[in-house]
């Protein structure tokens, strides 16, 4: 089964993003097999930590490195995203020459109790991705305002229409990964 690494931008217990990716998962399988890996326990960036690595940060590396692809499961936090996935993202890139995120296929989501779903923070990841080289699919977008009861008490998407759009990205995201496992990847 293709394995995504899912790195969610809110450390919140009752965070709707990470609600969001635990439900998408449920819908995701088989085709897809989405794992959390927990990103509130890396220190601050700082490169006087990167010899020896701090073991967080390894099994961080060790666990995007072992997926075939990453998903970016984001609140917007002040129009861009929190500074705890910006953190994530940087150590993952990190030490130079060894960044785990080197032709990684990836994909952006992201939950909002308001109107604007999102849409600038993963507006601004766009922007970071393509210096990393992590290749993100550009359709379906996911600015999703998610509305009370669109997720049921077992975490199943229940609404008719968000079902069908996730389907759809969980069958496009398939076939990016499977197009981009093919692609040769440079190392920096
Ligand atoms: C927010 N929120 C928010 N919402 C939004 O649509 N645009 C924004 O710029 C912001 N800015 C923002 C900053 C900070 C520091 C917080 C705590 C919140 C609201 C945010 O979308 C809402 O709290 C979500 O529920 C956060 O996602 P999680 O933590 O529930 O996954």
């Amino acid at each position: 089964m293709t394995k995504v690494a899912v790195i969610v931008g809110s450390l919140k217990k009752t965070s709707l993003n990470l609600a969001f990716a635990k439900a998408l998962a449920k819908l995701a399988r088989p085709k897809l097999e989405l794992k959390i890996v927990e990103i509130g326990d890396l220190p601050f960036f700082n490169e006087d930590l990167e010899s020896p690595l701090p073991a967080s940060v390894v099994r961080f590396k060790s666990e995007i490195e072992a997926a075939d692809a990453v998903l970016f499961v984001t609140p917007e936090y002040f129009r861009s995203i929190p500074g705890v996935l910006k953190n994530a993202i940087e150590w993952g890139g990190r030490p130079y020459g060894r960044s785990s995120w080197t032709g990684k296929p990836g994909a952006v989501a992201g939950v909002t109790p308001g109107t604007i779903g999102t849409a600038v923070a993963q507006s601004h990841l766009r922007s970071i991705a393509p210096v990393l080289d992590i290749a993100l699919i550009s359709q379906p977008e996911l600015y999703l305002s998610l509305r009370p009861g669109q997720i049921n008490e077992n975490g199943e998407v229940v609404d008719e229409a968000l079902k069908s759009l996730l389907q759809t990205f969980v069958d496009r995201f398939s076939a990016w990964i499977d197009r981009l496992k093919q692609k040769p990847t440079l190392q920096f």
